[in-house]
């Protein structure tokens, strides 16, 4: 990481770096193996039988069985690289339940990243060895992309709606925090390091700095601040509003059928703009809140309702992504 040192790949500091780097590997190999064997063919058969030259021109139909291996080569070939990234992909996709949450939001031009502790930081993450890190991002304003080469990692970071994506660090070391999606003047400079440390280095780092509270903390007392209680508390009669004890993960049904998952995403909206799903058996009477609670404070909401109970068995295991959108209902029990 320190020198100029020519590296064919970045340094490597997550469990799935070497596997993803073999995977890649493979793909070169194989697109180098036959790229060398067409152009090979095409380059023999074109001085074999250029113009003058005395050779058999007569008309040729190939036997069946070479027919047959143009066919049959390249399918088990492809199922195999098929199912191999697959499974790496998925498995980089999905977070284990386990895993610790950094909170991210970006904007023009900087990362602000909180710890579950409620420690912040700014355009530099520390994070322990041997755990898994979910990362749960939103944008404040356009499209970024969070990336980190040393993990393999990289996600679109987008406004209005959360992304995941997660590693586990391996190796203790100083890495690169790379913003990947153009998004205005400063976006060469919208980047940051991520520190790996033993996990007891870490811990000693969390103790340190600044006290900031934690995002459950923060989140109650924005909840009383807009008071949310007085529609939402169960207590409430006739009820006006949705409880929302156990909402998190939950399926709830809509005025107009459908069914959705309440995930971060989902949440986030029915604050900033409660009109655009309204639940079954409810009035939309909600105020709309857009523009005026900052994204550090939704996801200080989000943590809030999390701690009031999570439905069984699910977690947040993000709202973006391309391996989800329609296809998620199958993940829950
Ligand atoms: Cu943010 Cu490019």
């Amino acid at each position: 990481m320190d020198n100029a040192e020519f590296q064919l790949f970045p340094d490597a500091a997550s469990t799935v770096a070497s596997r993803v780097d073999a995977l890649f590997l493979f793909m070169t190999a194989l697109t180098i193996f036959f790229t060398v064997a067409i152009a090979g063919a095409i380059l023999y058969l074109g001085i074999r039988y250029r113009r003058g030259a005395n050779v058999n021109r007569a008309q040729y139909s190939p036997p069946l069985w070479l027919e047959l291996s143009w066919l049959l080569t390249p399918v088990p070939v492809v199922i195999f690289v098929f199912i191999w990234s697959s499974q790496l992909f998925l498995e980089m996709q999905r977070p284990p339940k386990d895993a610790m949450e950094i909170r991210v939001v970006a904007k023009q031009w900087m990362w602000k990243l909180q710890h579950p502790s409620g420690r912040r930081e700014i355009d530099e993450l520390h994070v322990p060895t041997g755990r898994a890190v979910r990362m749960t991002m939103i944008s404040e304003d356009v499209i970024h992309s969070f990336y980190v080469p040393a993990f393999r990692i990289k996600q679109d970071v987008l406004p209005g709606r959360y992304t995941t994506t997660w590693f586990e660090a391996d190796t203790p070391g100083t890495y690169h925090l790379f913003c990947a999606e153009y998004c205005g003047t400063n976006h060469s400079r919208m980047k940051g390091r991520v520190v790996v440390q033993t996990p007891s280095e870490y811990e000693e780092w969390l103790g340190g700095g600044r006290r900031d509270q934690s995002p459950v903390v923060a989140g109650a007392a924005l909840y009383e601040q807009f008071r949310c209680g007085s529609c939402h508390a169960q207590t409430v009669t006739p009820l006006r509003a949705p409880p929302l004890e156990g909402i998190y993960g939950r399926s709830v049904k809509l005025a107009n059928g459908a069914t959705v998952t309440a995930d971060d995403s989902y949440l986030r909206e029915s604050i900033t703009r409660p009109a655009a799903k309204v639940v079954a058996g409810f009035q939309p009477i909600m105020p709309v809140f857009e523009g005026q609670i900052s994204e550090e404070g939704l996801s200080d909401l989000l943590a809030y309702l999390k701690s009031l109970g999570t439905a069984d068995g699910v977690t947040a295991d993000g709202s973006g992504g391309a391996a989800e959108g329609g296809s998620r209902e199958g993940a829950k029990p």
